[in-house]
This record gives structure tokens, C-alpha cells and sequence, in this order.
């Protein structure tokens, strides 16, 4: 850090490599074709650069793989847990920690014990299972991003904040019908945007005063601090651990994907200080997750997470981290292609509906922009606006507050020259925007729909009306 040159290198050498598959153009308009133009539907040989998330896909390092030759299989009480247990308390001192196979089990395992029908669960933003674990309780999601969370120009150091007047306004009128208040940090479908410590510390204030718990979505903890650490009055001086303990220490429980921050390939968990719900959730994990010292995950991967833990708050990856995401970001921006600002912390988000304007929102412009961007170059991003927020669960459709396609960065996978790459081929796809078709859906499920609904590419001038199949 104290170097004199500018370069921000790697922290890490490569010391074991997994080969790319080239195809042609040609080759991958069949293959998205055949998949109805859903990205999930790929062979994920055939994408070249694959920056559909940065779940599960980060590069575990040598030291999480010895760790792994540790894993201890026993049933119940395995050593292996101990070290994951301790781990996890090192950062986040809750008095309950149930592990889970990734995080969605701990959200649905939350929700049952909290969620009914009537009761309303707040968020800066809920990410898409988030919210469909709260919907399939019965209960109602709300996102509550401030104002500048909507709005992808515009520029703000915590972009992820939650609106403390509107949570006020919430709570004053109906805090009997709010089980747990959340933020999610960093608030991923809000563009990876941080949330501020003392944005936290006035929603703790919040929930003290209604008297609602309130529960972080900490999969991004580690970025989030280092966001906390460059850009709060008052954080420079504290190390990335300190910080993440202080905004644990505002919260009542979290709910956790290993797959992210940790760089695990699998696992997560929930961690509470109330003694009664967590009995509660440890019944529910023992009926569908397993014995509470495993939780559904294999001794080794309680190993992998431990030892990620204590990688992903080391100051230096997280530089080379938030730095490189930011060097795809500015590159991208600086070609004047749209993108929402400033650069999150995993992911750089393209703004499809301001780069497509000919495409209504019911017509999927971030659709069009991913697949797109498939086919000219192998590049496998995300759409985040109508097809995943879209649809509603009484069957009504909507445009979601943004269209945009998120091109997600697997930690520690992709060098330099993958991500140059990348510039230009999002910049040869934006120089011929005004190109590309809308997209309607032929068949779709009742939620969840952007993992398994089929489309199809409307003519250029169609407003032709979307005739499609539930299944
Ligand atoms: N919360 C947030 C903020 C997430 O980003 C995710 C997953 C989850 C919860 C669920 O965790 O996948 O382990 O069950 N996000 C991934 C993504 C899938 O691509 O952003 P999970």
C-alpha cells in the first residue's frame, strides 16, 4: 500500500488454471437460440467469460484447499465445525450460528419462523430470493432504497442506504406487522452499492424505537467495509475486521451466502442473539437442512469457508478487489456506454434502459443487451430489471425501477487482459444499440421466472401482444 508505483497488482499468483473454451459468433447464436435466449439455459461451455454472478465462482486459494484436506465428517460435533463456528464469531459476534448449504436456506429457514401472511418485511433492497422467500411466506417485501439507489447517474458514496424517513413512516404505521427489518450489504440488485455505518446506526435506532429486530443480508460484509474504510469520516484507522464487528454489533441476527465474501464455492448460515428463535430455526434445519453442526454443508466445506474468512478482509485482496471491478467500470463509462454510479463492489451494472431507449421495459431491454452481448462475444452477464422483478405474485406485470445487466466479478478468477476483453466488446455492442430487438416470453413459471422462462426476439417495429404459457 505504501509502494510507490500505481499499479494495483493481483495479490496472488496463479498456481492452477482451467482452460476456456473458444467458439465462433456463429456457434453461440445457435446455443442461446436453443436455450430461449436464457442465459441460465447455457452450457457453460460455451461461454467464454462467465459473469453471470460472483456466487460460488470465486478461486479458492492454496490454503483453503489444505484447509479442506482437514474436513472432519463426523455426524455431530465435528472439529470442523468448531473451526467454522469460530471463525464466523471472530467477525460476527451473534450467539447463534446455524449453518446452511447457501444462503437462501437460512432466509427460508428465517421467514418460516418469522413470516406469516399480513406481515410486511422491509429492506434497502431485497435481492430476487430474498424476496421470494419473504412472498412465498405470504408475507409482503418492501424495498426502501434512498432516493438515489433508484437512480443509476446519479452519484452517492453509500448508494445502498436504506431511507430512514420512509422506514420511520413504515414502522409508525404498522411496526405490529414487522417481524425483522433487513439491509442487505452491499446492497447487491441496488448496483452493489455500500451501505454506511451510520446509515445502519440510524436504522438500529429505528428498530430500538419500534421495538422490531433488525437482521443484516451480510454476503458482501467485507466489500462493504472496505467501502466503509475509504470512504466514512472516521473509519481510515480502522482495520476491515474492526469494522465489520461494529456493524454486526448494530444488528440482532444475520442471514449469510459463504458463496460470496467467503470465497467458498457452496454454504452459508444464520446467526442470531434470541435465544427462542433460534430454537425455532434449528428445528426447521433439522427437517430439511441437517444435524445443527453441519447444516447441510460436508466438514471440508466448513473448512473452505473458515479459512475464506479470514482471506477476505485482508486489506490488500480487498484493494485489488474493489479496484479491479472499478477499472471495468471506468473503462466501460469512459466509452459512453451507461452504467450506474458509482462502480459497486462485485459487479459492474449496465444501464439498458437509458442504452436502449427503443426497448419498452415490458419488452426486456436488459434482456436484449444480455443475450447481446452473448452472442457478439461469449460474455455471460445478468439481467436485473422486468424479467427478474417484473411479475407479480397475483400474475400482474410491471416495469421494474431499473433495467439493467449486471456483468458480475468471480473473485480471483479472471486476469487483467479477460477484462480488457470485455471493454470491448460491451463498447462494439453499444455502438450498435439502436439494433437490437425487444424480446417477449413464451413460457415462464410463476416466480422466480428469469432462471427458467424461454423468449423470443420480437421484429424491430413489433408491438405485437405477449401470448404466453405458464408452467
Ligand atoms: N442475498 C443476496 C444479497 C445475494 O446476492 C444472494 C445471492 C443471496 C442472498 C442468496 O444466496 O445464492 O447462497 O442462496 N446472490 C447470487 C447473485 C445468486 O448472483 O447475486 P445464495
Amino acid at each position: 500500500m505504501d509502494s510507490e508505483f500505481r499499479t494495483i497488482i493481483e495479490p496472488f499468483r496463479i498456481h492452477s488454471v482451467e482452460p476456456l473454451r473458444i467458439t465462433t459468433a456463429e456457434h453461440r447464436r445457435t446455443a442461446i437460440r436453443e436455450a430461449g435466449y436464457n442465459l441460465f439455459n447455457l452450457h457453460a461451455d460455451d461461454v467464454l467469460i462467465d459473469l453471470l454472478t460472483d456466487s460460488g465462482t470465486g478461486a479458492m486459494s492454496r490454503d483453503q484447499w489444505a484447509a479442506i484436506q482437514h474436513g472432519d465428517e463426523s455426524y455431530a460435533g465435528s472439529p470442523s465445525w468448531y473451526v467454522f463456528l469460530e471463525a464466523v464469531r471472530e467477525l460476527f459476534p451473534f450467539r447463534h450460528v446455524i449453518p446452511t448449504h447457501q444462503g437462501r436456506a437460512a432466509e427460508k429457514i428465517l421467514f418460516s419462523a418469522i413470516g406469516v401472511p399480513g406481515k410486511v418485511i422491509p429492506n434497502n433492497t431485497h435481492f430476487d430470493t430474498t424476496r421470494a422467500n419473504v412472498e412465498f411466506t405470504g408475507a409482503e417485501a418492501v424495498d426502501l432504497p434512498i432516493p438515489e439507489g433508484r437512480q443509476p447517474a446519479v452519484e452517492h458514496p453509500f448508494k445502498g442506504n436504506m431511507d430512514l424517513a420512509a422506514l420511520d413512516a413504515l414502522l409508525a404505521e404498522r411496526a405490529a406487522d414487522v417481524p425483522v427489518v433487513f439491509v442487505t450489504i452491499t446492497n447487491n440488485s441496488g448496483g452493489g452499492q455500500p451501505v454506511s455505518v451510520e446509515n445502519l446506526r440510524g436504522v438500529r435506532a429505528l428498530c430500538d424505537r419500534y421495538a422490531v429486530p433488525l437482521f443484516l443480508d451480510a454476503c458482501r460484509f467485507a466489500e462493504n467495509a472496505w467501502f466503509v474504510h475509504v470512504r466514512e469520516a472516521g473509519y481510515e484507522d480502522r482495520s476491515i475486521p474492526d469494522i465489520v464487528r461494529e456493524m454486526a454489533s448494530l444488528a440482532d441476527g444475520m442471514t449469510m451466502s459463504a458463496k460470496k465474501d467467503p470465497l467458498a464455492n457452496i454454504g452459508g448460515w444464520l446467526a442470531m442473539n434470541d435465544d427462542a428463535l433460534a430454537e425455532r430455526c434449528r428445528n426447521l434445519l433439522i427437517l430439511t437442512e441437517g444435524f445443527p453442526t453441519y447444516g447441510g454443508l460436508a466438514g471440508r466445506d466448513l473448512e473452505a469457508i473458515a479459512q475464506g474468512l479470514r482471506e477476505c478482509v485482508d486489506p490488500h485482496y480487498l484493494r485489488y478487489r474493489i479496484r479491479s471491478t472499478e477499472y471495468l467500470g471506468e473503462a466501460i463509462d469512459r466509452q459512453g456506454v451507461p452504467i450506474v454510479k458509482p462502480v459497486g463492489g462485485h459487479a459492474v451494472y449496465l444501464d439498458a434502459r437509458a442504452l436502449l431507449p427503443h426497448i419498452p421495459p415490458l419488452q426486456f431491454p436488459g434482456q436484449s443487451l444480455a443475450v447481446a452481448l452473448y452472442e457478439a462475444g461469449g460474455i455471460r452477464g445478468v439481467e436485473i430489471g422486468t424479467v427478474m422483478f417484473g411479475r407479480h405474485p397475483d400474475g400482474t406485470e410491471t416495469p421494474a425501477a431499473m433495467d439493467l445487466v449486471r456483468l458480475a466479478i468471480p473473485r480471483r478468477t479472471y486476469t487483467q487482459s479477460h477484462i480488457d476483453y470485455v471493454i470491448e466488446v460491451v463498447t462494439a455492442v453499444a455502438a450498435r444499440a439502436e439494433g437490437l430487438p425487444g424480446y417477449r416470453i413464451v413460457q415462464e413459471p410463476p416466480a422466480l421466472r428469469h432462471f427458467t422462462a424461454r423468449f423470443e426476439p420480437l421484429p424491430n417495429d413489433s408491438t405485437a401482444p405477449a401470448e404466453r404459457v405458464s408452467v
